[in-house]
């Protein structure tokens, strides 16, 4: 199994990411961390551990981070409610706390006792990982891969954003790392907006007769209403998708360019830009997915969830 660190801001799609991690055979959850995002640090770690401890994962600790942006003010998404998952009403209130270390230190420490290089996943703002790479850049060697869900690349269609929602909230985060020399995969919603849970998914997750299948049918019943308010489309799987390149990387191509990041566009801050005519003369510093094979992610994510 691939051994990994998980940073993330539960949100309903972070939270099925993380239940895909702890069931996945082909992964070895080490750790989990979170971050400002989706809802305020503190209802997204205890979000992350009220999903760790209904998948009885009572032993993996989770990191609390950084409680607002780098260098802006806190923006909280809207689409998962107030307080990060309002569509988990009986879920319980956690019954342990996150670990008394900060998440950055918490990476740094596992990143540095990895006998080999390790893959981070991380499905929020950039905040922790920017911070690690301005305070532990002795462990960056040890980042195998950074696979982050943000940045949109390809803007084909009117229901596509500028600016992603976790590249908007820390555009400076999201700077650091990508001139960090970290190896960076980027999942951009260009690609995860093409994976859509619709009817035939509906039907194929109320098959699963579970606990585990309910609550995440009523996950995604909740977050596709507000994602469609919103969006135009509703229900993603946006970190899902991330998280299970882990599992699977040929679940989409990639392609290496430069990226860059807008920091003081007026209306485009955050907003990634792919120099894919290689006119800014500046080396490569991330692979984007650009095609992703939908089919056979939801077939991984449901037999993950059976
Ligand atoms: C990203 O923003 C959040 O709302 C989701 O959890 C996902 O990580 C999509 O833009
Ligand atoms: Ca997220």
């Amino acid at each position: 199994a691939t051994p990994i660190l998980y940073d993330c801001d539960p949100g309903h799609d972070d939270a099925i990411a993380l239940v895909m991690a702890h069931r996945s055979p082909a992964i070895d959850l080490l750790g989990v961390t979170t971050t400002c995002g989706n809802a305020e640090l503190e209802r997204t770690t205890a979000n992350a551990i009220r999903v760790l401890d209904f998948l009885g994962a009572t032993d993996v600790p989770v990191a609390a981070g950084c409680a607002r942006p780098l260098a802006r003010p806190l923006v909280l998404g809207t689409a998962d409610g107030p307080s990060g998952m309002d569509g988990s009403p009986y879920l319980p209130e956690p019954k342990r706390g996150p670990i008394a270390q900060h998440a950055v230190d918490f990476l740094a420490e596992k990143l540095a006792a990895a006998a080999e290089p390790m893959t981070v996943v991380a499905t929020g703002p950039l905040t922790n990982i920017g911070l690690l790479v301005l305070k532990h850049p002795e462990v960056l060697s040890k980042i195998k891969e950074l696979i982050w869900m943000g940045g949109v690349f390809y803007r084909k269609s009117e229901i596509i954003t500028p600016t992603e929602f976790n590249a908007f909230c820390d555009p400076e985060s999201l700077k650091i790392v990508l001139d960090s020399g970290v190896p960076i995969t980027m999942v951009g919603l260009d690609v995860t907006m093409q994976v859509l849970i619709e009817a035939d998914q509906y039907e194929e997750l109320g098959r699963i007769d579970t606990q585990l299948g309910k609550l995440v049918m009523d996950w995604l019943r909740f977050y596709e209403k507000l994602h469609r308010n919103s969006m135009g489309v509703g229900g993603a799987m946006h970190d899902p998708l991330a998280l299970a390149l882990v599992i699977d990387p040929t679940l989409v191509r990639t392609r290496p360019v430069h990226i860059g990041v807008d920091l003081n566009g007026t209306y485009t801050f955050g907003a990634t830009v792919a120099d894919f005519w290689k006119e800014r003369g500046e080396p490569d510093n991330a692979r984007i997915a650009y095609e992703v094979d939908a089919d056979r992610f939801f077939k991984l994510m449901f037999d993950l969830l059976r």
